[in-house]
């Protein structure tokens, strides 16, 4: 294909549209609803969660805990952090929360509307007026920017780029089908290795076929830094411990333990040691048990039901032969 020159969409859509009757994941729950509400919580979930973790795992107890958008709105911090724990990437959560207390029930009606929400930017709110409304609008997350790059020989284009051609090549009498359908795409024929250019719809308007693994250009991952920690686990003489929630942007809300980069006291036990990666650091942690004068609230039946990150979980795993002796 000459450079410049559209591709013929028309044909493509025919194309996509028979593949994705046939082989598209038709079974996903959020493509069962017309619900706007379910389906920004899916939107929400999946912006940096694999599909089959979502499904399997955090879509169907959400929904069942905040069936609506008001119910959400009512619920507390700790309850809507409780049913997140595991899901990483917290702040999802807080303006998911926030979001729903905003808008009285009722999600705005146009992808401008929900772009005006807390955690809401275009691509999430394409995806709701697109799933939800069938408005002619193309949805771009990492799948279809793949596809897309390949599509026109993109090694490393802008964000600007991208959309440009998102909106170009967007099927606008299907929305809902014409972009689940790009989605599937880069996740089952488009994939980031290997791609199978045999079987893709989009082969006769494909520039980067030849050599798909060029596109786009592999970034070089940064190396994350190693944060060195001492946990230290508070525990008084009837096996109660001290947590608090954390104040902070990183992880807010959720309940944790003293974490210094300073020694452990002289006087603290070692109970092991806990490894956990985030975006931007992998935590390496030492956890002492550490006796205190002072009466803590929690025994560790209560701590296992206060909303804690990953870390914290592995610290009570640790914690299990120190706890409560009497309630
Ligand atoms: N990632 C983001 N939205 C998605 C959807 N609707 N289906 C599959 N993967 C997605």
């Amino acid at each position: 294909m000459q450079k410049n020159k559209r591709p013929k969409p028309a044909a493509f859509h025919t194309r996509l549209q028979r593949w994705y009757d046939a082989q598209g994941r038709h079974d996903l729950p959020w493509r069962n609803t017309d619900d706007p509400y379910k389906i920004y919580v899916s939107e929400v979930m999946l912006q940096q969660t694999q599909v089959e973790t979502v499904r399997t795992r955090f879509y169907t107890p959400f929904l069942k805990r905040f069936p609506t958008l008001s119910e959400l709105a009512a619920a507390s911090e700790q309850e809507v952090l409780s049913l997140w724990q595991g899901l990483g990437y917290y702040r999802r959560a807080g303006h998911l929360h926030a979001a729903a207390k905003q808008c009285g029930g009722k999600l705005p009606k146009t992808a401008e509307g929900l772009m005006q929400l807390p955690g809401i930017g275009r691509n999430t709110a394409h995806a709701i007026a697109a799933f939800a409304y069938h408005h002619p609008v193309a949805v771009m997350e990492a799948n279809v920017k793949r596809v897309l790059c390949r599509i026109f020989a993109m090694p490393n284009p802008s964000e600007s780029e991208l959309w440009g051609k998102a909106e170009m090549l967007l099927n606008r009498a299907a929305p809902f089908d014409y972009n689940q359908a790009m989605m599937d795409l880069g996740a089952m024929i488009c994939t980031r290795r290997a791609p199978k250019c045999g079987e893709c719809p989009a082969s006769s308007i494909c520039e980067g076929k030849g050599n798909p693994e060029s596109y786009p250009q592999a970034k070089v991952k940064k190396k994350v830094p190693v944060r060195k920690r001492n946990i230290l686990v508070q525990v008084d003489d009837r096996g109660k411990f001290s947590v608090t929630p954390r104040s902070t942007k990183f992880l807010q809300g959720l309940y944790h333990f003293t974490e210094q980069d300073t020694p452990a006291p002289k006087h603290a036990k070692k109970i092991g040691e806990i490894e956990q990666s985030y975006s931007h650091f992998t935590l390496q942690a030492e956890v002492w048990l550490v006796k205190s004068r002072k009466k803590n609230a929690y025994s560790l039946a209560q701590l296992q039901k206060l909303p804690m990150s990953m870390a914290e979980k592995k610290i009570l795993r640790l914690l299990a032969p120190h706890g409560t002796k009497r309630a």
